[in-house]
C-alpha cells in the first residue's frame, strides 16, 4: 500500500520592488495557496522575501490571536503550546510544524522586520490539517462474481476521505453500460457482471494532504460447467483392451467430476481408466460436472460398447473374480478329498454307519407283524 503525504511547498512572500524599498512594505505570500497537512504529519511555511539581499531581522508567526513564536537575530521564543511542535528559522522567517494537531487549521499571519534596509513584510497563510486516509480495502458483494448476476465492489477507507478513484488493470474506470458508481464513488456496481469485467481492481482514497491505494482485487467471474463432454480411446472396444474416458468441461472453477454407470458412482476424477476392458463394462456412462461456486450440475453421456469374450488368461482379475476363484478351487479341492476317502474307506464309513448287507436276522417270535426291506444300493 502506498501512502503519500503531500506536503511542505510553498509560497510566500512579497513583492517589493527595488524601487519601493522605503516606504511602503508591500504585504507577501500567494493567499490563493492553501497548505495541506495530516495529524501527526508536518508542514512547513516558506517565506521568500524580495527583495534577495534582505533577511529577517525579527518576526511573530500568529494563530489568531494567538503568537506562535518571535524571534530577534539571536533567539526564539515559543509560545508554551508550540514548544518542541514547531521551528522557526530566524534568517528566513521559515515556520516548521513538527507534528501537526487536527487543530491547526486556520489562518496563520507573519510580520517580520528585514535587515538590513529594515522593511516591514507582512504575509499570510492557510493551513488545513486532515485525518490521514488508511486502511483502504475493496469488500466484493458477494464474495464470488457470478456470470449474469449483479456484482458490486466497495471502497472503504479510515480517515478523512474527499474522493475516490477507480483502476482497472492500471487504467482509470469510468463507470459505463452495466457499470455505474454510486454518487460517492464509494461503490462500483456490475449490472451484470461479465467476463470481460475480468481483471485487476484498485482504489484509492484521498484527500488533499494523503491518499492510499488499496491492494489489488483480482476479478474472475465464475460460471459453468458449460460444454460438458466425454472423449474416449473408443466408444466400441475389444475385451482386454484399455479404455481413457476423459470428461470436459467449461468452467470457472474447475468443474468436479463424478462418473455413473447404470445409475451407480463409479469414480469421481476427471479421467475413468479402465486397464483391461470387460463384457461388463459396457454400457451407458455418464459424467457429471459441478461447479461449486455456481452450484451448476450438467452431465454428458456415452454408451460403451465390447465385443469378444471375457477369457482373458493374463488379463487383470478384479477382487471379486479373484475370490470366486478361490472358492471355487478350495470347494473342488475338497470335494475330490472327499471322493477319495469315501473310496478307500468304504467298510469302514459302512460299519460306523451299521450298515448291512441283505441279511436281516430274526431274533425272537416276538417281532412279529410286517417286515419292510429298504436296500440302499451302493455302487462300487
Ligand atoms: C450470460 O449471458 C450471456 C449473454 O446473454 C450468455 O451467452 C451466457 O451463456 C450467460 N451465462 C450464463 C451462465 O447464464
Ligand atoms: C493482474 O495481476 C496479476 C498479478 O498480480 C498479473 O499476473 C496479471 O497479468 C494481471 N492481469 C491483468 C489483466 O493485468
Ligand atoms: C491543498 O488542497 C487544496 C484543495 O483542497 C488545493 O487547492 C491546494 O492547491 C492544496 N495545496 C497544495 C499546496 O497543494
Ligand atoms: C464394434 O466393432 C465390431 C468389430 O469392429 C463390430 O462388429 C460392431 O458392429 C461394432 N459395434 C458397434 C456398436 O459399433
Ligand atoms: C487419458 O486421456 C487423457 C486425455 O487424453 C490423458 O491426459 C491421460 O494421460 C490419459 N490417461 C492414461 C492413463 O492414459
Ligand atoms: C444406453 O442408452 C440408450 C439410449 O439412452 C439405450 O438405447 C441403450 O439401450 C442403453 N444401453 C445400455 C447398455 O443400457
Amino acid at each position: 500500500m502506498k501512502m503519500e503525504v503531500r506536503a511542505g511547498v510553498v509560497l510566500a512572500a512579497l513583492s517589493l520592488s527595488l524601487f519601493s524599498y522605503c516606504c511602503s512594505a508591500a504585504t507577501l505570500i500567494t493567499p490563493q495557496n492553501i497548505l495541506n497537512g495530516t495529524v501527526g504529519g508536518e508542514i512547513t511555511f516558506h517565506l521568500s522575501i524580495d527583495p534577495v539581499d534582505q533577511t529577517t531581522d525579527f518576526g511573530t508567526w500568529t494563530f489568531g490571536p494567538k503568537i506562535v513564536v518571535t524571534w530577534t537575530d539571536s533567539k526564539e521564543s515559543y509560545t508554551k503550546d508550540y514548544i518542541g511542535r514547531v521551528e522557526v528559522s530566524r534568517a528566513t522567517g521559515t515556520l516548521k510544524f513538527n507534528k501537526l494537531f487536527a487543530t491547526d487549521s486556520g489562518e496563520y499571519q507573519v510580520s517580520i522586520t528585514t535587515a538590513p534596509s529594515n522593511l516591514n513584510l507582512n504575509g499570510r497563510a492557510e493551513l488545513k490539517v486532515y485525518e490521514p486516509v488508511s486502511d483502504v480495502k475493496i469488500t466484493p458483494k458477494p464474495e464470488h462474481p457470478i456470470e449474469n448476476k449483479t456484482f458490486s465492489l466497495t471502497c472503504d477507507a479510515s480517515g478523512q476521505v474527499e474522493s475516490i478513484h477507480w483502476v482497472k488493470n492500471d487504467q482509470p474506470l469510468s463507470p459505463s453500460g452495466h457499470i455505474t458508481l454510486s454518487p460517492d464513488s464509494k461503490t462500483l456496481s456490475f449490472n451484470p457482471v461479465m467476463r470481460s469485467d475480468n481483471g485487476n481492481y484498485t482504489c484509492t482514497a484521498s484527500n488533499p494532504a494523503s491518499k492510499m491505494s488499496s491492494e489489488v482485487y483480482k476479478l474472475t467471474v465464475n460460471y459453468g460447467p458449460e460444454q460438458v463432454s466425454i472423449s474416449g480411446s473408443s466408444d466400441n472396444v475389444t475385451v482386454g483392451a484399455e479404455v481413457n474416458l476423459t470428461c470436459s468441461a467449461v468452467s470457472q472453477p474447475t468443474a468436479i467430476f463424478t462418473w455413473y454407470l447404470k445409475g451407480e458412482l463409479i469414480h469421481k476424477e476427471v479421467v475413468y481408466l479402465i486397464k483391461s476392458v470387460k463384457l461388463n463394462n459396457a454400457g451407458n456412462y455418464t459424467c457429471e460436472a459441478f461447479n461449486s461456486v455456481t452450484e451448476e450440475k450438467r452431465s454428458a453421456k456415452m454408451e460403451l460398447f465390447v465385443t469378444g469374450s471375457d477369457v482373458t488368461p493374463n488379463g487383470d482379475l478384479s477382487a471379486g473374480a479373484i475370490v470366486g476363484i478361490t472358492i471355487g478351487v478350495i470347494l473342488s479341492v475338497a470335494i475330490i478329498i472327499a471322493l477319495i476317502v469315501i473310496y478307500c474307506c468304504q467298510d469302514q464309513i459302512k460299519a460306523i454307519l451299521g450298515w448291512k448287507e441283505g441279511v436281516i436276522k430274526i431274533i425272537s417270535e416276538k417281532n412279529e407283524g410286517k417286515f419292510q426291506c429298504i436296500l440302499f444300493v451302493v455302487n462300487y
